[in-house]
């Protein structure tokens, strides 16, 4: 595994498994089969309603709570519930996690953030991150933290490299973790020549070469998957190295162009919205 090194010195694996739109089944198997395939990064969110299923999953791997680098996401129905991190923890079965997100920046956002220094305080959070947060959002809350986050997640793949975002978060050292790695599974960008052209040359599938592009800009990545197959697949990508030229050729693809297009009126939505969660 390669790691990214946080700027509070942790480490963090760069490749993990995504659960978001899986059902709790899926996801219990999802996170249970890339663990047992040598998978350390498990990314959930309070909104995906399959934190139970993460946390059984992680239990059915057999591995001890360290050797896996657990994620999540308070959702911004929680942003004032002071009891948000512990219900959270509890859903998953542990007493920390290595990085706590607010998921959007919607509602009392500044209010969720408080709590997620908070936890980082208590040691419930080991890192913490921002979700989301792309423009004017970062802009204030860089006036308002306490503790700098060290990680980002935000849409990015070759069609969306976030080169204006990563300027930012360069100067702190925050890291961007990838959501969309594999634009969401868009035939289109799995069906660039490019990639099918790289996948022959290492010997590798179109997706790995792009998740490999991934860690290589140093990004993590968490490619979600119910398929056990594309599942090993995307941790088997650290055994070639794309050169130079062949990054340029990726980068060549950026068109700045989002699948995602968030509205201020779908913010408001989140704000109003709050999930079911499973029950015990
Ligand atoms: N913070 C946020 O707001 C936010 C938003 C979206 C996502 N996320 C996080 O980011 C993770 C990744 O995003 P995502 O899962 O939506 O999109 P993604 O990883 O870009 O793509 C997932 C899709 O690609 C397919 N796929 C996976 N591996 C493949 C492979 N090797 N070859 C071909 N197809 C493959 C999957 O289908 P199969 O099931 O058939 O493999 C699935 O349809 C999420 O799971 C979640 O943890 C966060």
């Amino acid at each position: 595994m390669e790691f990214l090194t946080l700027n509070n010195g942790i480490l963090c694996p760069a490749v993990g498994i995504g659960t978001f739109m899986l059902t709790p089944a899926e996801a219990e198997n999802s996170v249970a089969q890339a663990l047992k395939m040598g998978y350390s990064l498990v990314d959930t969110a309070n909104a995906y309603v399959n934190e139970r299923a993460v946390g059984r999953g992680i239990q059915q791997s057999g591995l001890a709570r360290e050797q896996v680098f657990l994620s999540t996401k308070l959702w911004p129905s929680e942003y004032e519930n002071p009891n948000a991190v512990n219900e959270t923890l509890a859903r998953l079965g542990v007493d920390y996690v290595d990085l706590l997100y607010i998921h959007q920046p919607a509602g009392n956002w500044l209010a969720g953030y408080r709590l997620l220094e908070q936890a980082y305080r208590e040691g419930k959070a080991k890192s913490i991150g921002i979700s989301n947060f792309e423009g004017s959002y970062l802009d204030e809350l860089q006036t308002k933290w306490e503790i700098v986050p060290q990680f980002m997640q935000a849409e990015a793949h070759p069609y969306f490299t976030q080169s204006e975002l990563r300027k930012t978060l360069d100067r702190y050292g925050i890291k961007l973790m990838s959501w969309y790695p594999l634009g969401h599974g868009d035939h289109a960008l799995l069906h660039e020549p490019v990639f099918a052209e790289l996948a022959a040359r290492y010997g590798k599938t179109p997706a790995q070469v792009i998740l490999r592009w991934h860690t290589q800009m140093g990004f993590a990545v968490i490619p979600g998957s119910r398929n056990v197959d594309h599942i090993r697949d995307n941790l088997d990508i650290l055994d070639f190295t794309l050169t130079d030229d062949e990054m340029a050729c990726i980068a060549a693809l950026d068109r700045g162009e989002r699948y995602y297009h968030r509205t201020e009126a779908q913010l408001a939505q989140f704000a109003g919205w709050r999930p079911q969660f499973e029950q015990a």
